[in-house]
């Protein structure tokens, strides 16, 4: 089991919230991340199990949210929008960017396991574009200069 208890208790207490169980997938998959650090076939096998549901619901679920990586990242885990917003305002070149200052390409995790950076849709955020998501907090109106900053204090903080 990679679940551990209280997860698993978590899980089964969403049960009674929903009028369907198959509406308790995505609080069990928030609660699976946030033990796990990211998702995967055997976690979306015992998700399946707890909420008596078909794995394949569970694992389509999941696969429509890029905010729950499907494989280990680093301790942070930089979501760059690439949607039209941000890609007006110089996303593309951002994430280049900072691809290119942590020497990792998207989707990679820099050798220290620090930071992963990948794209990812409308974060819903277009008036601040460009914007980034790393773990729960957004970083919004970006530029190199605040890109530096940012990496610079997570960098600190370890
Ligand atoms: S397009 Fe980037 S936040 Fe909406």
């Amino acid at each position: 089991m990679i679940l551990n208890d209280e997860t698993v208790k978590k899980i089964k207490a969403t049960v009674p919230i929903y009028p369907q169980r198959r509406s308790c997938i995505l609080p069990a998959l928030t609660l699976a991340y946030w033990q796990e650090g990211h998702l995967n076939d055997d976690i979306y096998r015992e998700i399946s199990d707890i909420l008596d549901l078909k794995t394949v619901d569970v694992a389509s679920a999941a696969s429509f949210y890029t905010m729950f990586p499907k494989a280990p990242v680093g301790k942070y885990y930089i979501q760059v929008c690439h949607n039209i917003s941000c890609a007006l305002l110089g996303a593309d070149s951002l994430i280049d960017y900072l691809a290119q200052k942590l020497g990792v390409k998207l989707g990679e995790t820099t050798e220290d396991g620090l930071f992963t950076v990948v794209t990812v849709e409308c974060l819903g955020s277009c008036t601040t574009a460009p914007v980034m998501q790393i773990n729960n907090d957004y970083y919004e109106n970006l530029t190199r200069e605040k890109v530096d900053q940012i990496l610079e204090d997570l960098r600190k903080q370890g």
